[in-house]
């Protein structure tokens, strides 16, 4: 397929390989070899690049879903050959270790200090004595590679290296909701949604799932939104975890949600990934879940046969097990906002990392608790509302948490440590939670 992209202000088009991860196309394509690759699987951020001014991780983003937007690369960053103020600033406190994921972190600190007062602009670009520091941007800092031809696909660059892509699928793009339904009509079981990606592209490229057709969401931009409507909130099912996260509106009228958008991945995550991806994957570990459960949210899809709500206690059915029909699309989540009297509100998360999906979670509003990862789908703590709702005091009810759960056992936890982290995540989020109301 052709993707035209601008990169560092320049158009650069090809014929590629559906399948082509944007950090190959940058590279190859492109001739921007400073994005490395590190990790391969999402997680380190050395492949962190700009899209459309927002960092994203390069590795976990088709060339094609960043077709027609703005790519910056480490080597867009300096002007006249004057480093970006944070290059200067990597640069002057020598912040790096071998260099090879500078690039990603410079990337992803100029992401960050969007919209932060201009970062003091220092002095010089170079210290008497010190080597210069692998900063990309320079000329000098560029090797020049030539450029790959089009009809690039995603090989390896040499011997020994090993690439982490997906199996091939064809890719669809819709630009609305009934475009998607009708390709998902047309492929069929064969087909698979693809919204920020940040779920299902993993998956694809450890080859845990491999569908022949990806129909990309997202052109559909009047999916996004997050709306008023008097009792309760309608947000789009493509609103992506950054948008939820810094709502005024939600800050306001559902700060649970807003609170927890914000503690889903890192900042490349929830520039990417959205809550109907998020709800529909269904991964028991996930936070948004366990917060619509906690918020009693109603869940609207459609499908060949209309429209339907799906209250969200009936809508998860085991592991990333869902109430939709093969080929429904998940258009909205509509929250009602917390009477007066259940507006106390917390949010636990115990990970291992700070980037992680929870070993447990727990979110709690009014007296509803909601329990993320101790069974195969999102729980509400029914032993501890009931014990609430009799007049025990939280932290006794908190000690009814693991009561009617099944958490499994990995490499993260026992079975008998997730129960122990429920009651003390419970204990905490209901004191917190009382305390605010
Ligand atoms: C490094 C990393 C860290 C993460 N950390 C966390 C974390 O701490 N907490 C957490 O909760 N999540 C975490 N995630 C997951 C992240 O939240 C994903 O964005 C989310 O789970 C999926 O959303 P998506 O838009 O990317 O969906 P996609 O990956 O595009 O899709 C996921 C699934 O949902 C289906 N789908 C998507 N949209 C729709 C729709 N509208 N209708 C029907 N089906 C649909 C797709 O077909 C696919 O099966 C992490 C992900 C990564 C890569
Ligand atoms: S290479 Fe590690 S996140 Fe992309």
């Amino acid at each position: 397929m052709k993707v035209q992209l601008a990169v560092n202000g320049s158009e650069v088009s090809a014929d590629v390989e559906d399948r082509l991860l944007l950090v190959h196309f940058l590279r190859d394509v492109a001739g921007l070899t400073a994005t490395n690759v590190g990790c391969d699987t999402t997680s380190c951020g050395a492949c962190t690049v700009l899209l459309d001014g927002e960092s994203v991780k390069s590795c976990t983003v088709l060339a094609a879903q960043a077709g027609g937007h703005e790519v910056t690369t480490v080597e867009g960053l300096a002007s006249d050959g004057e480093m970006h103020p944070v290059q200067r600033a990597f640069h002057t406190r020598h912040a790096l270790q071998c260099g090879f994921c500078t690039p990603g972190m410079v990337m992803a600190i100029v992401s960050l200090l969007r919209g932060e007062p201009a970062p003091h602009r220092g002095a010089g670009t170079r210290r008497p004595g010190r080597q210069p520091v692998p900063l990309h941007g320079l000329p000098q800092h560029r090797r020049g590679r030539p450029r790959r031809s089009a009809g690039a696909g995603p090989r390896g660059e040499g011997p020994g290296s090993v690439r982490v892509i997906p199996s091939s699928f064809t890719y669809r793009r819709a630009d609305s909701a009934a475009e998607a339904l009708d390709l998902a009509a047309e492929y069929g079981e064969d087909a698979k949604y693809l919204a920020g990606g940040h779920s299902l592209l993993p998956l694809m490229k450890l080859r845990l799932a491999a569908p022949g057709v990806l129909i990309d969401l997202g052109g559909l931009r009047d999916l996004s939104y997050i709306t008023d409507h008097g009792p309760h909130i309608a947000i789009g099912a493509l609103t992506r975890h950054h948008d939820i996260e810094h709502s005024e509106l939600l800050g306001s009228q559902l700060p649970l949600l807003a609170h927890a958008a914000g503690q889903v991945g890192d900042p490349q995550v929830r520039h990417r990934g959205t809550i109907g991806g998020s709800v529909a994957h269904a991964d028991p570990a996930s936070d948004l879940p366990a917060v619509l459960l906690a918020l009693d949210a109603t869940l609207v899809a459609s499908g060949p046969g209309g429209g339907r709500e799906i209250p969200v206690a009936e809508f998860f059915r085991g592991f990333f097990e869902t109430a939709l029909e093969p080929g429904e699309l998940l258009t909205e989540i509509r929250v009602p906002k917390p009477a007066p009297g259940s507006r106390g509100w917390s949010f636990q998360k115990f990970t291992q990392r700070a980037i992680d999906w929870a070993i447990v979670g727990v979110a709690v509003q009014g007296g509803n608790v909601a329990l993320g990862n101790m069974g195969p789908v999102p729980l509400r703590a029914a032993a501890v509302e009931a014990a609430l709702a009799g007049g025990a005091p939280p932290a006794e009810a908190a000690m009814h948490a693991a009561d009617g759960t099944s958490p499994g056992l990995d490499i993260r936890a026992s079975s008998g440590y997730r129960e122990h982290l429920a009651r003390v995540l419970v204990s905490r989020a209901l004191a917190q939670a009382t305390s605010g109301s």
